[in-house]
């Protein structure tokens, strides 16, 4: 039977409610360091990270509606209140509303690949996308990113690598909520490692 999924307006920010940056405390209710998380899906990372991590903030951007209803209805369920997530456009949510040094850390884990080479311009990672990252990272922040795919990792290494000492390359550490052998336990990774599929991670610190 498919289960009813239930609307919680208080983890879910609405884009039309928006005007102009962010202020996170506001969201949040709270001061504390603020994580994004691009391309949520269920949201399986972003609740176990946010219980691991009770002091600190989570935001969820994910742009198709059905992983988003089912991510909200989780993050309701499980009665956290350090999570929000917001249904939208990573890089134009980014460009308009994160301010500038505000983010502690971004997760972009499994994002889509787009593997013809015709549409690898619909990629996230992109040099204006990677620009708007760095603007809204404080110094010290990390990116961290994993995916199955080789050839999208090196076009990230790529653009990382031209950074230059803007960005210091730091360990990846598994996330709270990853079981052994997993780096970040989302349901990708879970999917792709029973697939027995490579899986490629990178940190980098902004100086
Ligand atoms: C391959 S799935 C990975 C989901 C999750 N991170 C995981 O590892 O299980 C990529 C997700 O990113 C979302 N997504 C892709 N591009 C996006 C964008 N520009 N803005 C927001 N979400 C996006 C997709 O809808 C999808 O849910």
């Amino acid at each position: 039977m498919t289960r009813l999924l239930k609307d919680y307006p208080s983890v879910a920010l609405k884009p039309e409610n928006l005007d102009g940056r962010i202020d996170f405390v506001r969201i949040f209710g709270r001061s504390g360091p603020v994580h994004i998380e691009i391309g949520t899906g269920k949201a399986t990372f972003l609740l176990n990270q946010a219980r691991g991590q009770p002091d600190d903030n989570f935001l969820g951007i994910e742009w198709a509606r059905k992983y988003y209803r089912y991510a909200v209805d989780r993050i309701g369920r499980w009665g956290l209140t350090n999570v929000r997530i917001i249904r939208t456009e990573a890089a134009a949510f980014l460009t308009d509303f994160v301010p500038d040094n505000s983010v502690s850390c971004f997760h972009i884990y499994f994002p889509d690949p787009w593997p013809k080479r015709r549409h690898h311009k619909r990629r996230f990672f992109c040099a204006a996308n990677l620009e708007q990252l760095l603007r809204c990272l404080k110094k010290d922040g990390q990116l961290r990113i994993v995916t199955d795919h080789a050839d999208y990792f090196e076009q990230i290494e790529k653009l990382m690598a031209v950074q230059g000492e803007r960005l210091e390359e730091i360990e990846f550490f598994p996330t709270a909520g990853a079981d052994r052998g997993e780096w970040v336990g989302t349901n990708f990774e879970r999917k792709y490692l029973k697939d027995q599929r490579p899986i490629y991670t990178l940190a980098v610190r902004k100086t």
